[in-house]
């Protein structure tokens, strides 16, 4: 049987639309991803991206970058199409998440807000090994979510806040709490993983993927910060595996030297005072 999803439905898609800038704290949340999106940022995918409401909110920041909005929701798409009408830099993409993403190209941003909790738990961690293959060296992975609350009584209390109620809330929700989800990141390579924020059943996951050789979304990050064009992190990289591969061929001279001033002389007449020693017997 299917797991339930309501958002195809146009009546459930116009609810949230009327109410969405309504929901307590948001903002807070969306104001707290766009500190960890990268300065140099070129490319942004918005997964689950609704009316595009975050990716505008990104976009606003960052004019120049090129993005790929992803929804499966016809009236969704349609509300995100009208509102990048006039802009090319946005592709907006129609496509299933309870399937594999389709080849979209690499980001440096991979950004989501309030939708992946509609997909079943197996299919978010997969998403999230997905995600995490489309990010460049030093691209980020933010995901303002809705999270599973510790108990019943928290989330009752949290649903009352935002005007729900448990039989009123929407059956689409798969909650899955906060500290899973950290732990996944962790494990799918992720670094500087973290929750940045949050208010109650509302969090943002975020986590980075480091470069090949220098230790390095923090590197990335600090560089982004100060406007640091993409090269120079790269020509750092290159010059940190130089340094290395001198410090290596340094000991591997050392070795040498050693064995073939000292040791091998003394191995060598060891060897054969052991063998006339035989050829005696
Ligand atoms: C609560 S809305 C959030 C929309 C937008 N990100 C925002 O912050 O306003 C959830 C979004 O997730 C999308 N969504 C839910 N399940 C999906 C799926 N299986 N594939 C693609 N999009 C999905 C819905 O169509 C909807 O646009």
């Amino acid at each position: 049987m299917n797991p339930v999803n309501l958002w195809t439905s146009s009546d459930h898609v116009r609810d949230y639309l009327e109410r969405a800038d309504q929901i307590s704290h948001r903002t807070e949340g969306e104001a707290a991803l766009l500190e960890f999106i990268p300065k140099g940022v070129r490319r942004v995918l918005d997964l689950g991206t609704g009316d595009g409401r975050l990716l505008a909110l990104v976009r606003g920041q960052h004019p120049d970058t090129e993005a790929v909005a992803v929804d499966f929701s016809p009236t969704m798409l349609e509300a995100a199409q009208k509102r990048f009408a006039a802009d090319s830099g946005v592709r907006v993409v129609e496509h299933n998440m309870d399937s594999p993403l389709p080849d979209l190209g690499t980001f440096d941003a991979v950004i989501s807000s309030f939708a992946i909790h509609h997909l079943v738990h197996d299919r978010k961690r997969t998403l999230y090994a997905e995600v995490f293959g489309l990010l460049n060296p030093g691209g980020v992975f933010c995901n303002l979510e809705h999270v599973a609350s510790p108990s019943q009584l928290l989330h009752e209390e949290f649903l009352q806040r935002i005007g729900f109620t448990v039989e009123t809330e929407d059956p689409s929700n798969k909650l899955l709490e906060l500290e899973t989800q950290l732990q996944w990141l962790r494990e799918i390579g992720f670094v500087d993983v973290d929750c940045h924020w949050k208010w109650r059943e509302l969090a943002l996951l975020a986590g980075a993927r480091a470069y090949e050789f220098v230790d390095a979304a923090r590197f990335a990050r600090c560089t982004a910060e100060a406007s640091v064009p993409t090269w120079t992190v790269t020509i750092a990289g290159l010059l940190r595996f130089l340094r290395l591969l001198r410090l290596c061929l340094a000991y591997r001279r050392y070795l040498v030297s050693s064995f073939s001033d000292v040791r091998l002389p003394e191995l060598r007449f060891r060897f054969c005072w052991l063998l006339s020693r035989t050829q005696g017997a």
